[in-house]
């Protein structure tokens, strides 16, 4: 334990794994007496969350750290650490880059972040902790480098108190050809569910309103300690009955894991949430055979079909890489096409970014030009955002249910502080709401009436309790406060 109070500012990037890496390293180093702040000259230990996926990400990490070059040479009893997938990936290629690094910490390793940053304050010179390689050793010593902690929350360091992630499935074994996830979180495995639901548990009583289950294919998520096996529907059934739970959601989807048992559970399970991101990568069969992932195009349109007769409201979102080795045009194309007809809530779009220590790195040249994957990808954000939005014209006049976030984008840009201000949530289906309210409707779930839309908005105004079998608009922007339940209509 440190007696001595210390500073930690941590700068995070990448997906929700990492968001929920950050969290609990925050809090391990909180037990150790560490405050959190908020900037970097506050602090005397800095740390970087890192992502791999794209080398844009990894590039923009190299640049931070190289800001810091003159800080480190002003402040050198400051600590410096690189955690999570560029740490796994690079090693001790980043003390090359960086000399002035103390620590590089893989996101399998994270549990010892304190201890390190001990021995480095110590004198003990750069501290390297990183997971065995995929081909370092018998498959259950690699597995075991790999865990997480997982088990140390602290809903102070959660955006919002009343959500959190909860991670379910470590790792992945798909080993899609672009992708150095595999390479950089170790063999898939499931969390014992018993640890799951002890973990949920604790997040309900904590305030935790929504939890978003986590898995790099979370529905593939399999669990066969204690003579049976558990999948993601059966957790999905427990974790259900626990009170003051309002949503559960759970990401990433694997197209070919999406089966009938867990769409009818989903459908089923009132708390769910209908919200559904199912990767496509590519509407091209010969791209996604190039990708191995695994399934056709016309797989896909099957499971697309399955979710809208089993859950005919639910919102798809998908993702998908442009400018993949070879893509032709014809083969772009059929992406588009694939985006028009499936009619996704979003799409996330990536040009393709050669990852080292890939399958594709090894064996195909990433020869779309630089210009043509720009074109590509803006073009099919277009096409997506279009669609965007009109589905959630199709919103207008209606009513959703909001769990309040906190002030809007545009509210924390302006420094709006009053207490009437325009408030962001989320309806069950992952749809972004905007309205004006009371800062105190913060944590609520409540019915909002939707009036308006851009392609990734909706914008409404909060609806009073039903007092009157009638539901009252609130006239909140003019001053007009009241009173709502918790629990929303
Ligand atoms: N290049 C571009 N996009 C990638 N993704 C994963 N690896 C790469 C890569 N090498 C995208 C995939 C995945 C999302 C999280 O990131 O679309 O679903
Ligand atoms: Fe990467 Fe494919 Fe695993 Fe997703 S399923 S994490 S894209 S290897």
């Amino acid at each position: 334990m440190t007696t001595m109070p210390h500073y930690v500012y941590i700068e995070t990037v990448g997906c929700q794994m990492n968001v929920l890496d950050s969290e609990m390293v925050v809090a391990s180093l909180r037990q150790h007496g560490y405050q959190l702040v908020d900037s970097v000259d506050q602090a005397d230990t800095i740390l970087f969350n890192t992502c791999s996926v794209r080398q844009h990400a990894e590039d923009k990490i190299y640049s931070a750290l190289g800001h810091l070059r003159r800080h480190k040479q002003r402040n050198p009893e400051k600590v410096i650490g690189v955690l999570g997938c560029m740490a796994q990936k690079d090693q001790r290629r980043i003390f090359e880059r960086a000399p002035y690094v103390d620590l590089v910490i893989g996101p399998g390793q994270l549990q010892q972040t304190a201890e390190l940053i001990e021995a480095a304050r110590a004198g003990g010179g750069q501290q390297l902790a990183v997971s065995l390689g995929r081909r370092d050793g018998p498959r259950e010593e690699i597995r075991r480098s790999h865990e997480t902690f997982d088990p140390l929350r602290d809903p102070a360091m959660r955006p919002t108190p009343f959500q959190a992630y909860l991670r379910i499935q470590i790792g992945c074994d798909k080993f899609c050809t672009y992708c150095i996830v595999p390479m950089t979180r170790g063999p898939e495995q499931g969390r014992p569910p018993d640890q799951i639901i002890a973990e949920a548990r604790l997040l309900a009583d904590q305030g935790c309103q929504e939890i978003t289950l986590l898995g790099q294919t979370v529905n593939s998520y399999r669990d066969r300690s204690g003579g049976r096996t558990t999948q993601l529907a059966d957790l999905l059934v427990a974790l259900h009955e626990i009170e003051g739970l309002a949503r559960l959601k759970f990401v990433t989807n694997y197209p070919k894991d999406m089966t009938v048992d867990l769409l009818q559970t989903v459908r089923d399970l009132p708390k769910c949430s209908h919200y559904l991101h199912v990767p496509l990568q590519s509407g091209s069969n010969r791209i996604l055979q190039a990708m191995k992932r695994g399934y056709t195009v016309e797989e896909y349109r099957e499971m697309m079909a399955r979710i809208r007769e089993i859950l005919p409201d639910a919102a798809v979102s998908s993702d998908f890489i442009v400018g993949f080795c070879g893509e032709t045009d014809e083969e772009y194309q059929q992406s588009v096409d694939l985006v028009r007809q499936c009619r996704f809530k979003t799409s996330f779009i990536f040009k393709y970014s050669e990852r080292p220590g890939t399958k594709a790195a090894e064996l195909l040249p990433d020869d779309v030009p630089e210009e043509i994957k720009r074109r590509r990808n803006n073009e099919l954000l277009s096409l997506q955002d279009a669609i965007s939005e009109e589905e959630n014209q199709a919103f207008f006049g209606r009513t959703v249910e909001v769990l309040v976030e906190g002030p809007s984008h545009v509210a924390q840009k302006r420094g709006d502080d009053g207490d009437v201000l325009q408030l962001s949530g989320r309806t069950m289906c992952d749809r972004i709401v905007v309205f004006h309210g009371p800062r105190r409707l913060v944590g609520q779930i409540l019915p909002v009436a939707v009036l308006d839309c851009t392609a990734h908005t909706l914008i409404g105004e909060a609806i009073t309790r039903p007092t009157t079998p009638e539901l009252v608009p609130l006239g909140l922007k003019r001053g007009v406060a009241s009173d709502f339940s918790a629990s929303g209509g």
